[in-house]
């Protein structure tokens, strides 16, 4: 006679065993890849880890198309500047769907822009575009913005007396007050606790992200939902920004309807009004909310990263430093604002700017999407729901792209004469249909406060301290290890 617990080891041996053949099968139709197992999809083969290295090492193994299992879900993954671009190009349209998981679900609901899905993010995403648009993006509106933080970003640094600092708290401060004064319609001062809250909550959801505890959480909502720990303060600080963005809100409705709008909130408000009679309007207040937080989240750690990342690299490069500086003084003036239309007259310093973007490679693995409809990819068949993921990082190392990959190097930019050329392999924001919104905004964010840091100071490392890292800690973004350097006068 058998006992109950042999007849329920004999059940799950039973299922897992169906399981691994359904995944076998399954599995002939995608592209190639690691044996899938039962529950834990490639995770045991990898290692249980993800990253873009370790994606660019498996695609010398099954090629620039291969496809890995998270759990049940196959994942194809997009490898080396030729896979992505073609992959995300060629029928952009198919792809455009973002894969909302279970955490990113349990976090923003399916709306908004970055993790909205369908008609909700093609209506978010185009109103977003047009009203950044109408609020100066592109134009001079904006960019003055931007000078203005740039140059209370200089006082700032003048004010600190050559004294060692942490530059990632000011950089953060500035470059998010661009995108809050453009949302909210006013900006932070240092010292505003509230803002401090905001920091605090927004490190909190990019140290989360892409965390082991983060993959576990894709794989068992159910239970994670039940148990204590980062998860819980990641989703409680999102919680937070959403508070904030609904208490904004509500002081925007109580002020009344502006006949000219002035901000983000402003022109949602009154798009809220315009289309309530339109049965397929997705213009409500969640969505609004929702997409606050997109802008606020994308728009502040991602550049705000990346400037910090070109401090340390400045300070690891003198001699890029006093490159930069020689160009500078040679075009500018000492207090003329810095425009971003200066960066054609100044190729040196715009080709560092973009090796600063290339080389820290911020995103790291970009965000996955999914296929709207049945398409086919590079040579594949993919039915609807399928996820894709471009790594976004074996475009910015490609070897075949780049001459020195793993180096930083400014002449990846520049032609044998010193004049700046684009590069078609470099994809920081992405590509497709949902390439960054804030591709300009970024742009001309990095460039200004750069050139203008750069021109006011020479940053070099405190009396004493010989060593500085420059290897990445992994998160949401690559972020630098802590650092403090001096901003010396120039
Ligand atoms: C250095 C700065 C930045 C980098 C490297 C960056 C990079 C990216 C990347 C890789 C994506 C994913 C695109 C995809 O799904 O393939 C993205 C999406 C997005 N970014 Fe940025 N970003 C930056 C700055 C900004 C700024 C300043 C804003 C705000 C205005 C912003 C707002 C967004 C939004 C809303 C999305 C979602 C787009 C969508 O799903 O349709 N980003 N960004």
């Amino acid at each position: 006679m058998l006992t109950i617990s042999q007849v329920l080891i004999a059940l799950v041996v039973f299922l897992l065993t169906m399981q691994f053949l359904k995944l076998q099968r399954a599995r002939r139709r995608l592209p190639p890849g690691p044996i899938p197992l039962p529950i834990l999809g490639t995770f045991l083969q990898l290692n249980f880890q993800f990253n873009c290295d370790l994606l660019m090492k498996l695609a010398k193994i099954h090629g620039n198309v291969f496809t890995l299992w998270f759990g049940w879900a196959p994942v194809i993954i997009l490898n080396g500047f030729q896979a992505v671009k073609d992959g995300m190009t060629t029928h952009p349209e198919d792809i455009s769907g973002r894969l909302v998981s279970p955490f990113f679900r349990a976090m923003a609901k399916g709306k908004g822009i970055m993790l909205a899905t369908g008609h909700t993010w093609k209506q978010q995403r185009r109103f977003a575009l047009r009203t950044l648009r109408n609020l100066g993006l592109g134009k001079r509106g904006l960019e003055h913005r931007v000078q203005e933080e740039a140059c209370y970003l200089v006082e700032y640094f003048a004010s600190m007396k050559e004294k060692p600092l942490d530059p990632s708290f000011p950089l953060f401060h500035s470059v998010s007050n661009v995108i809050c004064a453009v949302v909210f319609g006013h900006r932070f001062s240092s010292e505003d606790e509230t803002f401090h809250e905001l920091i605090k909550a927004t490190e909190c959801i990019f140290k989360f992200g892409g965390s082991f505890i983060h993959y576990l959480y894709e794989i068992f909502p159910w239970l994670m939902h039940h148990l204590p720990g980062p998860h819980k303060k990641a989703l409680s600080s999102y919680d937070a920004l959403s508070s904030f963005a609904r208490r904004e809100i509500r002081r925007h409705k109580e002020r009344g309807v502006r006949d000219e709008p002035q901000d983000f909130i402003d022109f949602y408000l009154a798009h809220i009004e315009k289309s309530k009679d339109e049965p397929r309007s997705t213009y409500d207040d969640d969505n609004l909310v929702y997409s606050i937080n997109d802008l606020f989240l994308g728009g502040s750690e991602t550049s705000s990263t990346t400037l910090n990342w070109g401090l340390l690299y400045m300070v690891a490069n003198p001699d890029i430093q006093e490159k930069v500086q020689e160009e500078l003084d040679a075009v500018l003036g000492p207090s003329q604002l810095i425009c971003y239309e200066d960066r054609r007259r100044l190729p040196y310093t715009n080709a560092v700017v973009h090796e600063v973007q290339r080389f820290s490679n911020i995103i790291s693995v970009g965000m996955p999407r999914v296929c709207v409809r049945n398409t086919t990819l590079l040579g594949f068949p993919l039915k609807k729901g399928s996820i894709v993921l471009p790594n976004i990082a074996s475009s910015l190392y490609d070897p075949e792209q780049w001459e020195t990959p793993r180096q930083f190097n400014p002449g990846h930019f520049l032609d044998k004469d010193g004049n700046f050329v684009s590069q078609e392999a470099f994809l920081p924001f992405s590509i497709g249909h949902r390439v960054c919104l804030g591709e300009h905004l970024a742009r001309t964010e990095l460039f200004i406060f750069f050139a203008s840091l750069l021109r006011a100071f020479t940053f070099q490392l405190p009396e004493g301290v010989t060593k500085i890292s420059t290897e990445p800690i992994f998160g949401g973004t690559l972020q630098p290890h802590p650092y403090r350097v001096c901003a010396i006068p120039r």
